[in-house]
């Protein structure tokens, strides 16, 4: 009477199991199958392309050693000291305690370079220190969990960027395009390639360098591995991290954007900052960046101005910010549509980000951070990251005149700068 069933029970099992490794057998060698073929498909495709480098199409994680950032050199200004209050919110607390331990040799901001520990470290100090974490939306949660860890494997370096270097100064990058795009954003970055964003040498042997910064894809895009293994091959102009693509990480692709730029190409005298859908009239930005007095050029902070802004409290917004978070006006600061930056400003700026905590809205951060380093944007009218007047919008003489105008469609683009180009054109 016992034996029977636990007979049973022993043929039940087995056969459960040979069924499961039967299955699993079968799983694996599609699994096989499936990552050959794609990796042929792959080979095929690019097998037109000469010099291919087989590692960089498999887009391994390669680690980034950040640059040692000059911390016992960082001093905030007393202005930026009276713009942000000293109040209860959480990042106005870490701000505060860490301008109290700026100067201090032993100071705990050399940690955050390793994104594990910082990760785990932030996870902690948020249990203990946001009273109504539970409170905030998810993205906000997530922002939060990753706040200043910065250290970020890469999928795409470009090491070689900005090189050669002439010793006489030849071939120097007078400017660099650093466009925040995301992997799903082919066609805006043709167009961008195709117009404001072409690599080129101007008189004098100045060079115009671009770089797409992206971060992964979100989790609903389809596979667009393959296209960003051709467009890393075959244009060189997509530095890509290793982490999640998302509004609130601009912050951090802002910042690593700095220590890249000072490891792989210091000398850059210029950098313009902005998003792949804006249209600039790179001939004009030239001219004036040539027309800058040399005593301004190292200090040059130039865009579309927002003055005294504060944080959105609207829950809906994607540029809301809670309450118990920060608490306070926003300095001014350029709008992150587009905005020029002197090379000369990039070290500085980012030894201050270790002592300025992450703010998860990269525009308002680079404004605090420059306020820190006392230096203010200066706003110029050739700026339109908010757009020009709706009946101007075909208006090639208006562009003509204008340096960077947002947003616009990559067939818009491409009218655009076809138009003020056009001999034929008379303003
Ligand atoms: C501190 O910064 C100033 C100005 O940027 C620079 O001249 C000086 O050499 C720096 N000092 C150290 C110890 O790095
Ligand atoms: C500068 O770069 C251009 C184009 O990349 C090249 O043709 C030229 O020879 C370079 N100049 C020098 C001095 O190497
Ligand atoms: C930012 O990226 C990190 C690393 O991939 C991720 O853990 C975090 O959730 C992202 N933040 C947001 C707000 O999505």
């Amino acid at each position: 009477m016992i034996l029977i069933p636990l007979m049973m029970k022993g043929i039940y099992v087995f056969s459960v199991l040979a069924l499961l490794i039967t299955f699993l057998m079968v799983f694996y060698s599609t699994l096989n199958l499936e990552t050959a073929k794609s990796y042929t498909s792959e080979v095929k495709l690019f097998s037109k392309v000469e010099d291919q480098n087989l590692d960089i199409l498999l887009s391994e994680p390669q680690s980034f050693t950040l640059p040692e950032p000059d911390v016992d050199n960082v001093s905030v200004s007393e202005s930026f000291r009276q713009t942000i209050p000293q109040n209860g919110a959480y990042w106005n607390r870490l701000l505060y305690s860490r301008l109290k331990n700026l100067g201090k040799r032993e100071s705990p901001l050399r940690d955050k370079l390793s994104w594990s520990k910082c990760r785990q470290a932030n996870e902690e100090s948020l249990k203990i220190n946001v009273h109504n974490f539970n409170s905030y939306p998810a993205p906000f949660q997530d922002f939060l969990r990753v706040m200043d860890c910065r250290s970020s494997a890469a999928l795409a370096l470009l090491p070689h960027k900005c090189l050669p270097i002439e010793s006489d100064g030849e071939n120097q990058t007078l400017l660099l395009f650093a466009i925040k795009s995301n992997p799903g954003n082919f066609e805006r970055r043709q167009a961008v390639r195709e117009t404001w964003g072409q690599e080129m040498l101007y008189p004098n042997g100045l060079q115009i360098r671009r770089v797409f910064i992206l971060g992964n894809p979100y989790p609903e895009d389809p596979n667009l591995g393959p296209l960003l293994s051709f467009e890393k091959e075959y244009f060189g102009d997509i530095l890509q991290w290793d982490f999640q693509e998302s509004f609130l990480n601009l912050t951090l692709k802002m910042n690593l954007f700095l220590p890249w730029t000072l490891k792989h190409c210091p000398h850059a005298s210029f950098v313009f900052s902005g998003d792949d859908d804006v249209f600039v009239n790179t001939p004009a930005l030239v001219t004036y960046l040539q027309s800058l007095e040399p005593s301004k050029a190292s200090r040059v902070y130039v865009g579309h101005v927002i003055n005294s802004a504060g944080p959105i409290r609207d829950q809906k917004s994607k540029y809301y910010i809670p309450t118990s978070f920060y608490n306070g006006p926003y300095p001014p600061y350029a709008g992150g549509g587009g905005f020029l930056i002197s090379g000369a400003l990039l070290k500085p700026l980012y030894s201050v980000s270790f002592v300025i905590p992450f703010f998860p809205i990269d525009d308002v951060y680079i404004g605090m951070c420059a306020k820190a380093l006392g230096v203010s944007p200066q706003g110029h009218a050739g700026f339109q990251t908010f757009d020009v007047k709706e009946e101007d919008r075909d208006n090639l003489c208006i562009h003509k005149n204008l340096i960077l105008i947002h947003q616009r469609l990559p067939k818009q683009l491409m009218y655009l700068w076809k138009g003020i180009h056009s001999p034929l054109l008379s303003c």
